[in-house]
């Protein structure tokens, strides 16, 4: 059985200010360095045609997710409700879109929220005229790293000591995103 999950459980939007305190709370879950809610707050404070958030929720858990309960993750079964589950954002640069934080919350992690949440965000990037995107990430983040190659980023190099601990970022580009055989792999992953 797919553990996808199925499009019309997962709506794909933007980022509201009444979603700041889940998306910071997966955030704190996930992240080694999590955003703060004031750094997410502080997004809204930017002008707005320079940054792209979007947020996953699922419409409805309805079963719970495989093997959610087992080991201590969130109860995510019962009644239908709605959830945030995910979030990404963006940030424009002249024609560059750089890749600021993506993230899932662990309990429905390798279900293809994040491929969907990534894949509306260079969507949407390349309809405000971005033609390429870059990102920093731990060079130890094997699972972002995967998930950036699947979209054509490669590694362009490292800025050493990056991170507060002092490990190392990977400098991953994915160039000419504007290509029509590009957008048409975007359509594909985002559904
Ligand atoms: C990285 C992260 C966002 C991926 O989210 P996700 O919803 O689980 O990812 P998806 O299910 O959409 O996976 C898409 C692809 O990414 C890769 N991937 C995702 N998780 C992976 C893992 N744990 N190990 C290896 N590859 C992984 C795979 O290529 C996967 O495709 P596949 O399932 O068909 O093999 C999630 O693990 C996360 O939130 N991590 C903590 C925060 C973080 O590191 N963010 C990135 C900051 S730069």
């Amino acid at each position: 059985m797919s553990r996808r999950i199925s499009a019309d459980q997962l709506l794909i939007r933007p980022l509201l200010e009444s979603d700041i305190r889940q998306v910071a709370a997966i955030e704190q879950a996930i992240a080694r360095d999590p955003w703060s809610v004031e750094l997410f707050a502080g997004e809204f404070d930017v002008p707005i045609n320079s940054r792209i958030w979007l947020v996953a929720e699922m419409a409805s858990f309805g079963e719970p997710a495989d093997g959610a309960n087992a080991d201590g993750k969130p109860e995510l079964g019962g009644e239908s409700s709605s959830f945030v589950v995910g979030f990404g954002g963006a940030m424009f640069v002249a024609d560059e879109v750089h890749i600021m934080n993506v993230g899932v919350m662990e309990a429905v992690q390798r279900r293809g929220v994040a491929r969907r949440i990534l894949a509306a965000l260079l969507l949407g990037s390349i309809d405000r005229g971005a033609t390429s995107a870059t990102l920093e990430v731990r060079i130890s983040n094997t699972a972002a790293i995967a998930l950036y190659r699947q979209f054509g980023f490669e590694s362009a190099g490292v800025r050493p000591g990056y991170y507060q601990d002092g490990e190392d970022a990977t400098i991953m580009w994915a160039n000419r995103i504007y290509r029509s055989d590009y957008t048409q792999m975007l359509e594909s992953l985002k559904r």
